[in-house]
């Protein structure tokens, strides 16, 4: 059918604006300052604070939190601000291959806008963190890229209080987060539940007792000591949910794999699920299978590459470990930064597949939580120059 168009009777009046038309432009240009425009705007300045990109950093202060924990924080060469509870990722050169791993921030978000200072608290456990504990000094320099990860609180689908679950080195948002609140940056109220073994395994505890106030609770769950008037005992149960948490809240939870287990049974018997459970994702480690050892074709750019890879470790790894420069940033799953297309092969994913419906059509994969079944060939974007 053909479109018929509305037919309007053209007036007197407009007319008059459409003669009108180039004498305002001419007169708008006459009255407009003559002075040039600035060199840089606010928002491209903001812009450059909230991505600033890979930066060098230079590692000021190594603190020790616990027998496992260390606290490094870097002086950066450009300011930065972040939403307490996100990452950044740390890369250091390794036997000469730069090596890279995200931790989560433990400093606040205003000592990095306004003086330049990040800090990461990292457990001894893996290769890069063991390779920090026992080679970085202050002075070393490393690089530090921005700041990433949606494990911070979001005021539009979060309810006003969280209740925030931590195990062990994964107290490490929630401080930074219950530093957020105190200096005004954050705005919601945060009851936390910090499971530990024992009273020497709480790294901060004389910080997060500081910052104790109406909006910042903190409750000690240890599973190796008895219960007393300072300290829960045992694990983070419903019961213990319960007892702490209002009636409306919205759960964060940061630890280990194994108290994501526990925890997703307390919460679901609680009938609590879905988005009000937040659960920051953990790097994705090695499998325990049987050895086997495949070829992976790497084309990067121009470029093809052929390396060894191991099936109990993932794609990225492989890559890694040929020494090829390849982008990732979450190691779990969900950033999609490594998202590679698959040519051809066999793999297997750790844990639950994060990809997109349009990845699964297209046949695109993420190599940081990838296991190889047998050879592969894969298109991998270029990474860290
Ligand atoms: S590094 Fe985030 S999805 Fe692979």
């Amino acid at each position: 059918m053909a479109f018929k168009f509305k037919k309007q009777l053209f007036g007197f009046m407009d007319l008059l604006r459409f003669k009108k038309l180039v004498p305002n432009r001419r007169a708008a240009f006459d009255a407009a300052s003559s002075a040039p425009l600035p060199k840089t705007f606010k928002v491209n300045e903001t812009a450059k604070i909230l991505h600033p990109g890979n930066q060098t950093a230079k590692l000021v202060e190594i603190v020790k939190e616990t027998a496992d924990t260390k606290t490094y924080t870097f002086e950066l060469s450009k300011k930065m601000f972040f939403r307490a509870g996100q990452y950044v990722e740390v890369s250091a050169n390794v036997d000469g291959s730069l090596v890279n791993r995200p931790y989560a921030i433990s400093s606040s978000p205003l000592t990095a806008l306004k003086e330049g200072k990040l800090s990461v608290t990292v457990k001894k456990a893996g290769f890069f963190s063991n390779w920090l504990f026992d080679n970085a000094n202050v002075g070393d320099e490393m690089i530090i890229g921005d700041p990433s990860g949606q494990f911070h609180y979001e005021a539009i689908k979060d309810e006003e209080v969280v209740v925030g679950i931590a195990g062990g080195s994964g107290i490490t948002p929630f401080y930074s987060m219950a530093k957020a609140i105190s200096e005004g940056v954050e705005d919601f109220k945060l009851i936390l539940l910090y499971g530990a073994k024992t009273e020497k395994d709480i790294a901060f505890k004389e910080q997060l007792d500081s910052l104790v106030s109406d909006k910042f609770k903190v409750v000690y769950v240890l599973s190796d000591e008895k219960k007393n008037d300072k300290y829960e005992s045992g694990f983070i149960t419903k019961e213990l949910i319960a007892k702490y948490a209002p009636e409306k809240f919205t759960v964060m939870a940061c630890g280990p794999q194994a108290m994501y287990a526990f925890l997703d049974k307390q919460l679901s018997s609680m009938g609590i699920g879905g988005k009000r459970v937040k659960k920051e994702a953990n790097c994705v480690s090695a499998r325990d299978v049987k050895k086997a050892e495949y070829n992976i074709t790497v084309h990067i750019r121009d470029n093809v590459y052929t390396v060894k890879a191991d099936s109990r470790e993932t794609v990225l790894v492989a890559m890694e470990r040929a020494g090829l420069k390849v982008p990732s940033k979450c190691r779990a799953g969900g950033c999609g930064f490594c998202h590679s297309k698959l040519v051809s092969g066999k793999f297997s994913i750790a844990g639950a597949d994060k990809r997109r419906l349009a990845d699964l059509k297209f046949g695109y994969i993420h190599p940081c939580c990838s296991y190889p079944d047998s050879d592969m060939e894969i298109i991998v974007p270029a990474g860290l120059e």
